[in-house]
């Protein structure tokens, strides 16, 4: 049996949430969301939203568990990789680059501590959340370091005394500051997209990812 609803999995809360809301919204998908549920079902299209954490929403694209998404490239690029590494599915079509949720994944040291370029890094511990992100830009820069998976409040590890470094998600820059760190090296810049699975959808599902499309870069057209 095949459910015929489009399913769509955004973030439920946190920096993306409202955003993409707005962008499904302005495509005219109206949706009554009721904050303690997960799914929320459109009362304008066969549209079905899954609001759950962003870190889950690239895998469930690449499982073919929901139709569409839209993340942040930083997590969707982090979870490619690991998948890569794990040889699990790691496919999707990339449909739109949106113009939200702008940041960059950047290295930052104490700004006690004496910073002259990348080798400054060799042999040190470096916290952070996106561990294959990182450790595939240190291979490349030819940087041996160790990094250390936080998943959280990776902005105190140094002072905690975790990591002589960490490599975080920095948008305004405030979160460094008021820890006393410094940006040093970007490693990645980000900014959200909407995700397809690889596996074809039906006709009539596709047919609606094409009308939302056309919808969605007018919208994008009228912003410029
Ligand atoms: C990121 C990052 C910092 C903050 C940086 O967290 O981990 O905490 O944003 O932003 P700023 O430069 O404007 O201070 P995010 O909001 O993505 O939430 P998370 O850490 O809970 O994933
Ligand atoms: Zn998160
Ligand atoms: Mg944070």
């Amino acid at each position: 049996m095949s459910n015929e609803r489009l399913t769509i999995a955004v973030q439920k809360s946190g920096r993306l949430s409202k955003e993409s809301m707005k962008l499904l919204a302005a495509c005219g998908v109206k949706f009554n969301i009721h904050e303690a549920r997960l799914m929320a079902h459109s009362t304008s299209h066969p549209v079905d939203l899954l609001r759950v954490r962003d870190d889950d929403i690239p895998g469930l694209v690449m499982d073919g568990v929901v139709d569409l998404g839209l993340i942040g490239e930083n997590v969707l690029e982090e979870e490619r990789l690991e998948r890569v590494i794990k040889k699990q599915p790691s496919g999707f079509n990339s449909l739109r680059r949106l113009d939200f949720g702008f940041c960059r994944l950047s290295v930052a040291v104490p700004k006690e501590v004496q910073y002259d370029g990348l080798p400054a890094l060799a042999g040190k511990k470096i916290a952070t959340t996106y561990p294959r992100i990182l450790e595939n830009y240190l291979k490349q820069q030819g940087i041996n370091a160790r990094t250390v998976m936080l998943t959280g409040s990776v902005e105190v590890a140094p002072r905690a005394g975790l990591a002589d470094a960490i490599c975080d998600l920095v948008s305004t820059g405030a979160t460094l500051e008021a820890n006393g760190l410094v940006e040093q090296e970007v490693i990645f810049r980000s900014q959200v997209q909407l995700i397809q699975r690889e596996e074809a959808l039906s006709d009539e599902k596709q047919a609606l990812v094409t009308k939302l499309l056309a919808r969605l870069d007018g919208v994008q057209l009228a912003k410029e």
